[in-house]
């Protein structure tokens, strides 16, 4: 598919585990405009694991580099967001005042962790199922509230076909 004639910036957001890389970059494929993953981004700028930032400089650190990386992002892609973007209201403020589309993957909580249970993720080692559980009821009303488009399922051409339909 050629690039469609409403270029667009996307923010993905989403619990830890929704998919926002894999759909990320299929969507942009089919949008035919970059891919950007933030946590990606923020390894190869800090040339550390984001695991190793967590143990090293700690999750505040983590979270002043994340807020910059969103703030630096002005360009027609697809943005993928790490599941913590929310706990920032000046991140949450950012995103709503911003001109992108934003899209939450929100599979079913059975299928979030399902992916993320053997993860090394910092946030996802050492907790229970409860506690991940109870960290994203924590999230979801934001991620709710910023959204524009909520996609429970796995298909970047159906999200597609979401983001093309009027209304
Ligand atoms: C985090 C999610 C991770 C990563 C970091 C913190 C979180 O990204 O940014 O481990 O607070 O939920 P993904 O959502 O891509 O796993």
């Amino acid at each position: 598919m050629g690039r469609p004639f409403f270029i667009m910036q996307i923010y993905l957001i989403g619990f830890m585990g929704c998919g926002k890389s894999f759909m990320g970059s299929k969507l942009a494929k089919l949008l035919d405009i970059p891919f950007i993953d933030s946590d990606t981004l923020i390894e190869k700028d800090m040339k550390m694991s984001i695991s190793v930032i967590f143990r090293k400089l700690g999750e505040s650190e983590f979270r002043r580099l994340e807020t910059n990386m969103l703030m630096s992002f002005n360009a027609d892609a697809v943005f993928a967001t790490g599941g913590g973007v929310v706990e920032s209201i000046e991140n949450c403020n950012f995103i709503k005042d911003s001109k992108a589309i934003v899209i939450w993957l929100n599979p079913t909580w059975a299928n979030l962790y399902q992916r993320i249970r053997n993860s090394a993720r910092p946030l996802v080692k050492g907790r229970t199922e409860t506690e991940l559980k109870t960290l994203f009821n924590s999230r979801k009303v934001k991620y709710s509230e910023l959204s524009d488009i909520i996609y429970t399922g796995s298909s970047a051409q159906e999200l597609l076909a979401q983001i093309k339909k009027p209304g």
